[in-house]
């Protein structure tokens, strides 16, 4: 194929674009926020390759206009914003970027389960609020992570990397997921259980599944009820998978005692949601794989996967490689005419 046409939703941190722009006509959207619909639809029907983000919706409308788009790079582990039957439908490669954001999501998994239950947030705005007058024996107590149990949802990378800390917490480690673990069980010394015995045994709940139809609202009232009162819920992973307005409801009416949360449903949390006016509640804006290294680097393998595919080569991780047969067939037809 000459050289081939790539439009990338947002200026990438890194040697990302510069990679890219050795082996492709690369067009960026340098706006701040996501292209508007109508230019990511205009872009995507020009285009060989897209680069996007998690803030980009690729769904039947636009894999269907898009006639000559072979390969979508969606910088992100996970790839909801891509409607994949659409993509099988038009023989459109899928690629994404896990592996590489393990280790800093994990991080900032126990950066929200330390900030809920020793109270960082809280802290901060009583110092700033000049209410701190003396050392007080009963002042923002918490509760400890070291000794208590963790039930961590979802057991791939994220949660694995999860579980490798806990252990270093001293943590009791439960876990389930949709494939039980043996090794990963011995490794990091955790116990599969139901969902149910997971709720109503954890000290501190962590979600790190997809969000699929059937995570959808993983977490709703029947479920924030099995937990402790004194139970903390974190979420890493997609808003989703948590019903939101059961979680208020269950953070003000004391259910469980705090929720930390980097995701949330619909993104940007609204400024009038009424989480925000609990204390109890921590929410960060999706920063969760948000380290230079670990942006630059997510930023590369994008730009990798995406020139490997428009070069005929199907990447490793590719989301949906049962096409790849057809999709090889079609790169080749559409190479033999030059185009
Ligand atoms: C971030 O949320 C990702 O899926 O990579």
């Amino acid at each position: 194929m000459p050289r081939p046409r790539v439009y990338v939703t947002r200026h990438l941190p890194g040697g990302a674009l510069d990679l890219l722009a050795q082996h492709a006509g690369v067009t960026l959207w340098e706006g701040e926020l996501p292209p508007p619909r109508e230019e990511l639809m205009a872009r995507a029907v020009g285009s060989d390759g897209l680069l996007c983000l998690l803030t980009d919706r690729i769904d039947a409308e636009l894999l269907d206009a898009a006639r000559d788009l072979l390969v979508v790079s969606n910088m992100a582990t996970g790839f909801d914003n891509v409607d994949m039957a659409a993509a099988g439908r038009n023989t459109v490669l899928v690629t994404r970027t896990p592996g590489v954001l393990s280790e800093t999501t994990a991080d900032f998994t126990f950066a929200l389960l330390l900030a809920a239950a020793r109270r960082v947030v809280e802290a901060d705005r009583y110092v700033r609020a000049g209410r701190w007058r003396t050392w007080g024996p009963e002042v923002l107590l918490g509760r400890d992570l070291w000794g208590a149990t963790i039930g961590i949802i979802g057991m791939g990378g994220i949660g694995s990397e999860v579980a490798k800390r806990a252990r270093g917490f001293d943590m009791r480690i439960l876990y389930n997921s949709r494939t039980r673990k043996p090794a990963l069980e011995r490794r990091h010394r955790m116990e599969f259980v139901s969902l149910p015995q997971l709720l109503r045994e954890s000290d501190f709940v962590t979600l790190h599944a997809p969000l699929t139809p059937q995570t959808h609202h993983l977490i709703g009232r029947a479920q924030l009820q099995m937990m402790k009162p004194t139970a903390i819920l974190v979420n890493t992973a997609r808003g989703p998978l948590v019903d939101q307005e059961a979680l208020h409801y269950a953070l003000r009416d004391g259910l469980i005692a705090a929720a930390a949360l980097d995701v949330t449903d619909p993104e940007p949390v609204p400024a009038d949601d009424p989480l925000l006016s609990l204390p109890n509640c921590v929410i960060a804006p999706h920063i969760a794989s948000a380290s230079v290294a670990t942006r630059s680097r997510m930023a590369m393998l994008a730009a990798e996967r995406l020139l490997q595919a428009l070069r005929g080569d199907v990447p490793k991780h590719a989301v949906n490689r049962e096409i790849a047969r057809r999709w090889r067939a079609r790169v080749r037809r559409r190479q033999a005419a030059g185009a």
